[in-house]
């Protein structure tokens, strides 16, 4: 693959912090080392935090921008020891240790009493509403979930929940950080459990548990519905637009050709019945028969090479048009 230009230093990142260094704080850690960032990585083992560098230079030698600039990437990643090295000087934080609410609340209290002043507190927390640790903080008003995809450095989606008194400039700020990194933000204004994108992905996998145990399609078949069907289109429209554009005059007419047809569809979908230990047994056995427990991690290399390909593709056309 060819050398691929770095997205030019972002105002506001001078240093950051990544605590807790588990599969999505390593992620957070390319991409604000990517975007030119000194990025400071703390985890409560030691260890964790150590190994960072290498596997960033790993991660970012694999998608294709070569040895050098893995090398000059990946030097910009400093583990240290303690959260207080961590936070010494940093503008932003992006908290990602393990979703525990108990744990989470001890160390934003902490955080909170080390982390300068004007240091925005940000949490990768994917399923516990924000006022559960964050609410009441001293500093509640510079907190806030910043929700990433798994990997944060390949799937350039934020979700943004504030906690019930983060200051409206800190929602704003921390947005703007995030698309100085090349990502989206999205604003999530009511803390629904499991925000947009996971109860989005909650309905479409629950009707999809519910059509293997009716026996309307096998596994593989759902899979490839999805992923050469739906998600081609999915991959540069949500639902909307695809409505839109799926009617000479627009959704308008969509909507009234076709909303019938979803009222009569959503009548008859499952999405709240829970996985039948039937279909739960057919989904894993067609899993394993097409890759095996030990070959994933190669799988998982694939999909992060192809996601990138795609990535770059994307990115290009959108610069065209
Ligand atoms: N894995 C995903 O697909 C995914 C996607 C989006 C968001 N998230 C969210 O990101 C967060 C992290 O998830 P993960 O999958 O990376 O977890 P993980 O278990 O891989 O990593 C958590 C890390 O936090 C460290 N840690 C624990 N307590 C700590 C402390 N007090 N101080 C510093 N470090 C500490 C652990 O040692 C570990 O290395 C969670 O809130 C999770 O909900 C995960």
């Amino acid at each position: 693959m060819s050398e691929i230009t770095l997205p030019t230093k972002a105002p506001g990142l001078d240093n950051v912090a990544v605590i807790g260094c588990g599969v999505i704080g390593r992620s957070w850690a390319t991409v604000f080392a990517r975007a030119g960032a000194k990025v400071r990585v703390y985890d409560a083992r030691s260890d964790a935090a150590a190994t960072v560098p290498d596997k960033v230079f790993d991660a970012v030698e694999a998608l294709g921008y070569g040895e050098e600039t893995a090398r000059e990437v990946a030097h910009r990643i400093s583990p240290v020891q303690s959260l207080e090295e961590a936070l010494d000087g940093a503008g932003y934080a992006q908290e990602s240790v393990a979703e525990d609410v108990a744990l989470k609340r001890r160390l934003y209290e902490e955080m909170d009493k080390v982390a300068p002043a004007s240091c925005i507190l940000a949490s990768s927390c994917s399923s516990i509403p924000p006022a559960e640790f964050l609410g009441g903080l001293a500093g509640e008003r510079r907190a806030l979930i910043a929700h990433p995809f798994n990997p944060p450095h390949l799937i350039p989606l934020v979700e943004l929940v504030p906690a019930p008194r983060t200051a409206d400039a800190i929602l704003d700020d921390a947005g703007a950080l995030i698309r100085a990194v090349g990502m989206v933000p999205v604003n999530v204004r009511k803390p629904f459990p499991g925000f947009i994108g996971n109860r989005l992905q909650a309905a479409v996998i629950n009707e999809a548990m519910h059509l293997v145990a009716e026996g309307v399609a096998s596994p593989e078949d759902i899979d490839v519905t999805l992923s050469i069907g739906l998600g081609r289109r999915w991959a540069l429209m949500g639902p909307f637009e695809t409505m839109d554009l799926n009617a000479d005059q627009g959704i308008a007419e969509y909507m009234n050709k076709f909303g019938g047809a979803y009222a009569a569809m959503g009548k008859e979908l499952c999405v709240t019945g829970g996985w039948s230990d039937e279909a739960i047994g057919k989904v894993i056995s067609a899993r394993r028969n097409n890759v095996a427990v030990e070959d994933l991690g190669a799988r998982r290399s694939w999909r992060d090479r192809a996601l990138a390909m795609l990535n770059s593709l994307i990115e290009k056309e959108v610069t065209r048009s």
